[in-house]
């Protein structure tokens, strides 16, 4: 059975577009045609290592050239609404990196286009190609946890600080993603605190909460200024609980046989907790590189007309978070101030 070889551009390579590069040209039936990037100093070092793939700093050239059938984006955030729309106009399959746009209209826009052409448009939300966040996926959906009370995840390091984009832009398309997908709905209410440190009108730190139709409630830490690196979630459900520590080189997932019920009285006066602490498992996790995933289940769907794992309509779910959450940080998480403490004490 012949199946034809997909021919793509990489645009983009920056920081991370050079991971997309190296997986893409490892997955079968893929051919990257060219890189393009605005930045010349960035396609020389393209040069160096592929001197097979066509550069240029021209994005027109790349979606004029009908041999191109799938452009992935990789550029800053403010392009990619731009950049998806002329490649979908021009009936190329599109992958765009996290987040899809930056903001909700113009994802909306992007998802109605791709249908129009019927092009597979699809986002680079990599954590729900990733093991560990596949395996708690299975947990949860098989009730090995019970009904998720709540979910608390903390994703700080000392960061590199974005010129363009606040801290939630950059990080919480990841939290947001994997979280949404464990639970299976979109949040309802989204509050979110922060400040800038570094510089004042950048946030470089945010506490996100969220609270979901289900009842379950979930809190997100965000920050590039940490003096150590957290990857670190704990869900905590009515049957056991879980951490998940993307830090750990094995033993990523550990699921606790932990709880804590409540006995139902004998007598109106009694109230009764029983403890359960039991095992600790670490589950067995596949091992592959989620890019890798991530890429080759891009070309598959392109190839068998299917829809993507991270479709643009869960770009566009996570992208109405994150102005949600943008919207909150900046009234100040709707904060409610408690005047009495601004009495003096007068003695
Ligand atoms: N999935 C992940 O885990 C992950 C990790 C890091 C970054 N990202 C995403 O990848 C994207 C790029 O991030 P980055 O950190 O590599 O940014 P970057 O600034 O390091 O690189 C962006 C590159 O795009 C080029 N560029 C800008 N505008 C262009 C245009 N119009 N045409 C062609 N090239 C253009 C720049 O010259 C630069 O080389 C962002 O959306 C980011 O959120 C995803």
């Amino acid at each position: 059975l012949h199946t034809k070889e997909t021919t793509l551009a990489i645009v983009g390579y920056g920081y991370w577009g050079p991971n997309l590069l190296r997986n893409f040209m490892e997955v079968p039936e893929c051919r990257v045609k060219y890189v393009c990037d605005s930045s010349a100093v960035q396609l020389r070092k393209v040069a160096l290592k592929y001197p097979h793939i066509s550069l240029t700093q021209s994005f027109d050239e790349v979606i004029d050239d009908d041999e191109v059938d799938t452009i992935v984006i990789s550029t800053p955030i403010s392009t990619h609404h731009h950049l998806a729309k002329k490649a979908l106009l021009r009936g190329k399959h599109v992958f765009v990196e996290k987040p899809l746009t930056a903001d909700s209209a113009s994802a909306e826009e992007l998802v109605r286009l791709a249908e129009m052409q019927q092009r597979v448009l699809m986002v680079g939300h990599t954590f729900k190609f990733s093991p560990p966040v596949v395996k708690i996926k299975e947990l949860i959906d098989s009730g090995e946890l019970g009904d998720i009370y709540y979910i608390s995840s903390s994703r700080v390091n000392l960061g590199l600080h974005q010129a363009d984009v606040s801290v939630i832009w950059d990080l919480a398309p990841h939290d947001f993603s994997i979280i949404f997908y464990w639970l299976g709905e979109e949040p309802s209410q989204v509050y979110a605190f922060g400040r800038g440190c570094v510089k004042p009108d950048m946030p470089d730190v945010a506490f996100i909460n969220l609270a979901f139709e289900s009842g379950t409630v979930a809190e997100v830490q965000l920050s590039w200024l940490s003096p150590v690196k957290l990857r670190r979630t704990v869900i905590v459900g009515s049957k056991k609980m879980l951490i998940y520590d993307d830090t750990e080189s094995v033993e990523k997932v550990k699921l606790f046989d932990h709880g804590v019920n409540f006995v139902e009285p004998s007598s109106f006066e009694e109230f009764q907790l029983s403890y359960r602490s039991g095992d600790i498992v670490s589950p067995h996790l596949d091992n592959y590189e989620p890019l890798y995933a991530e890429a080759k289940h891009f070309l598959e769907c392109i190839r068998e007309g299917k829809r993507p794992r991270t479709d643009g309509v869960d770009g566009l779910h996570v992208v109405r978070a994150l102005e949600k959450a943008e919207d909150s940080l900046k009234k100040n998480g709707n904060f409610v101030e408690d005047k009495r403490c601004r009495l003096r004490v007068v003695r």
